[in-house]
């Protein structure tokens, strides 16, 4: 599973960005948290806009609880660590990818499937990225969630290709993935779940 994940990324994600990671812990669970919650805003909202599409519909029903249940997890895990919950602004990388998404239907929700294939996939390689220099109870957590974000990355690439042409789906894949690499290869002035090349002090 992983070696698909890797093949379908533009790129790894860079050591800096893990050592930015491994150095502030706190800020990396209090949006990763935030990342939890918006994956099951995003389905839910998906389930409000497409109420016609019932395959959609079971799949986004049955993420949103699972990602709800992530995200109290990692309530939990900052709570036994003491790291109290602050207000934090949203990366650059959600939007950023946004931006790949055509504005008129059926293609706009093939490509916002897309995009959400890429964001699972990333996460997954993220955490894959993390787990061996965490301490036992993260490591572990994350190593579970790296599962849960390889399956996500699969559902939302094969409603894609459910709901879009083959060929326009391939395409979509090779535009967003190129508009994501350059994300996580670029420089960025802030550390986030899903930010790129660290370029802080
Ligand atoms: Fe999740
Ligand atoms: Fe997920």
């Amino acid at each position: 599973m992983m070696s698909h994940i890797h093949a379908f990324l533009g790129c790894r994600t860079p050591d800096a960005w893990v050592a930015a990671a491994l150095a502030d812990q706190e800020t990396l669970l209090i949006d990763h948290k935030n990342c939890e919650f918006k994956a099951a805003s995003t389905a839910l909202s998906l389930i409000a806009k497409y109420h016609s599409h019932v395959d959609l519909i079971s799949m986004m029903s049955r993420l949103a609880r699972e990602e709800l249940v992530h995200h109290e997890q990692v309530m939990r895990l900052m709570k036994r660590r003491k790291i109290e919950l602050r207000q934090l602004s949203a990366g650059r990388y959600a939007s950023g990818l946004r931006k790949a998404v055509r504005n008129h239907e059926p293609v706009k929700l093939v490509d916002t499937l897309v995009v959400g294939a890429f964001i699972e996939a990333r996460s997954c390689e993220r955490f894959e990225a993390l787990v061996p220099h965490l301490d036992e109870e993260l490591g572990k957590f994350y190593f579970g969630l790296l599962k849960s974000e390889a399956r996500h990355y699969q559902g939302y690439l094969k409603l894609a290709y459910q709901y879009g042409e083959a060929k326009d789906v391939d395409q979509a894949v090779v535009r967003v993935r190129e508009a994501e690499r350059e994300l996580i290869e670029s420089p960025d002035i802030e550390f986030r779940f899903h930010s790129g090349v660290p370029a802080f002090s």
